[in-house]
């Protein structure tokens, strides 16, 4: 088989919060994969820096052991990790101080890429930005690399944009969306803009509505103390499904190209309506009998009487004409019946019925399935074979990538994408600042709504079900019904 891997130029890869878990889970193992299949070339380094006062042998058997936890090291996994550590180095440095910040400075090349990945919490880019920049760290060329949140609303996303460009231009800004770096999600993009029977019938004059749906099994064990300031508002509205949202609703761009891709994403999250409170559903997860997990949500929020959702459904209207009439209706929710994520689109039902009597004669549901088992199923109608007259049934037309792509192998981590597009520079999958302000601009009157209300606390739903009966009767208000989770 021809290699599809193109090396990319040598680089120097500091990653600040490189004894954090984000590092470990998902930063290091990706690029160590990206490592294994030869992408990098050798004289390509990964510095990493945090407030451990580690030493390179301590850095590099942390993420040797990273890596086979984590990672998916293959038959060659022991020897690979021993060649790949010896590019790493490591320099503590203070994020809040001057300590460290001379020292990181001499480790690094003029000649090379420079690419600062931030894997720490928001509070910490201005400080670190400023050091960077005080300290002479950086170079015209250098990039940045944001991890989410960005921000907690539309005020702290604003600050922290002008605390970044006082020392990064935008090009240099890389802020990142995971979501953005799945197979899936780009692929549609793909299925929209590289194929030609979609799109003519991509609007509402044959689009009924779009649910979007990230539904997850695990619940906030762990991350209370964050997730219980976050919600499933600000932790996945806000920037995930938004992104999956936009990818669905946009215009076709001209060219794939940064600028001109996030322009078309920005252009949907502007023409969005403001959203009532009577067209979303809150919900909380609470313990349940027919589960073996007897934790609820409020278990692990520190406020025992916390009304922070777990789950959220919005009937959402994108206000342009390619959209009006046609509702995109999102839904996340942790502890959820399974793990499932998927956009799926329904068309209008045929215009008139010619098989009188019978019944079945649906509009077409197209199905791209984000994780797991990704691919793509398109809900057809067919005659239900043999005797007893014109039956209709349904049967998918289904196509999963692992059964289509066999030679493609083990499945990537969306961060394996995402930071060897740092390192080619390509910021067409990461979000502009304005198009995050823009976000925020949309999701925080409707945090202020239920903030502020008296009857703002979430319905409780039961651990391992489809979340509370609100976000059903959401839909049955508008007489539709939500796909089933996990069935
Ligand atoms: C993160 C959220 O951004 O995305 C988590 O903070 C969530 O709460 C996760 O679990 C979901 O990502 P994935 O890739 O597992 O769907």
């Amino acid at each position: 088989m021809v290699s599809r891997v193109i090396p990319v130029d040598p680089f120097d890869l500091i990653l600040f919060g490189a004894t954090g878990d984000l590092a470990r889970r998902k930063i290091l193992p990706s690029l160590f994969h990206r490592y294994q299949i030869g992408q990098f070339s050798p004289e390509s380094r990964i510095i990493g820096s945090s407030r451990s006062k580690l030493d390179r042998a301590g850095f590099q058997d942390l993420v040797a052991e990273a890596i086979r936890e984590f990672g998916q090291a293959g038959e060659t996994g022991d020897a690979d990790i021993s060649d790949f550590v010896q590019m790493l180095d490591y320099v503590p440095v203070d994020a809040k101080g001057d300590t460290g910040w001379p020292e990181l400075k001499a480790q690094l090349r003029p000649d090379v890429i420079r690419a600062f990945y931030l894997s720490v919490g928001p509070s910490l880019f201005p400080d670190i930005a400023s050091r960077l920049s005080s300290f002479g760290v950086t170079t015209p060329e250098s990039r940045i690399v944001l991890e989410k949140p960005f921000g907690h609303d539309l005020a702290s996303a604003q600050a922290l944009n002008a605390a970044l460009s006082s020392h990064f231009t935008e090009d240099q800004i890389y802020r990142i969306d995971h979501y953005l770096g799945k197979e899936t999600v780009q692929n549609l993009m793909a299925l929209r803009f590289a194929n030609s029977l979609f799109e003519p019938l991509w609007n509402s004059t044959h689009i009924d509505h779009v649910q979007i749906t990230v539904a997850e099994s695990i619940g906030v064990a762990g991350r209370g103390e964050y997730y219980d300031r976050s919600g499933a508002m600000r932790d996945m509205v806000q920037n995930h499904m938004m992104q999956l949202l936009c990818l669905t609703a946009m215009e076709p761009p001209s060219k794939f190209t940064p600028n001109a891709v996030r322009d078309e994403k920005v252009k949907v999250i502007e023409a969005l309506e403001p959203v009532s409170q009577e067209t979303l559903a809150r919900g909380q997860y609470r313990a349940s009998r027919s589960t073996s997990e007897p934790d609820s949500y409020l278990d692990h929020a520190n406020n025992p009487a916390s009304t922070t959702e777990s789950f959220i459904a919005i009937k959402v209207q994108v206000a342009n004409w390619r959209w009006a009439g046609t509702p995109f209706y999102l839904r996340t929710g942790k502890c959820l019946r399974a793990r499932e994520s998927e956009i799926a689109v329904y068309s209008r039902d045929p215009p008139h019925n010619i098989f009188e009597g019978a019944a079945g004669v649906h509009g077409n549901v197209l199905v791209i399935r984000l994780q797991p088992d990704e691919g793509i199923t398109l809900r057809t109608t067919i005659k239900d074979p043999g005797p007893g007259g014109m039956r209709l049934t349904a049967a998918n037309l289904d196509m999963t990538f692992a059964d289509s792509l066999p030679e493609a192998g083990r499945p990537q981590d969306a961060y394996e994408r995402l930071i060897m597009d740092v390192i080619r520079g390509n910021q067409t999958l990461f979000m502009r600042g304005d198009e995050v302000e823009a976000a925020w601009a949309w999701a925080d009157p409707i945090i202020a709504g239920w903030s502020q209300g008296a009857g703002d606390a979430p319905q409780a739903y039961d651990r391992g079900s489809s979340g509370p009966d609100d976000s059903l009767l959401l839909m049955h208000r508008d007489h539709r019904r939500w796909r089933g989770i996990g069935t």
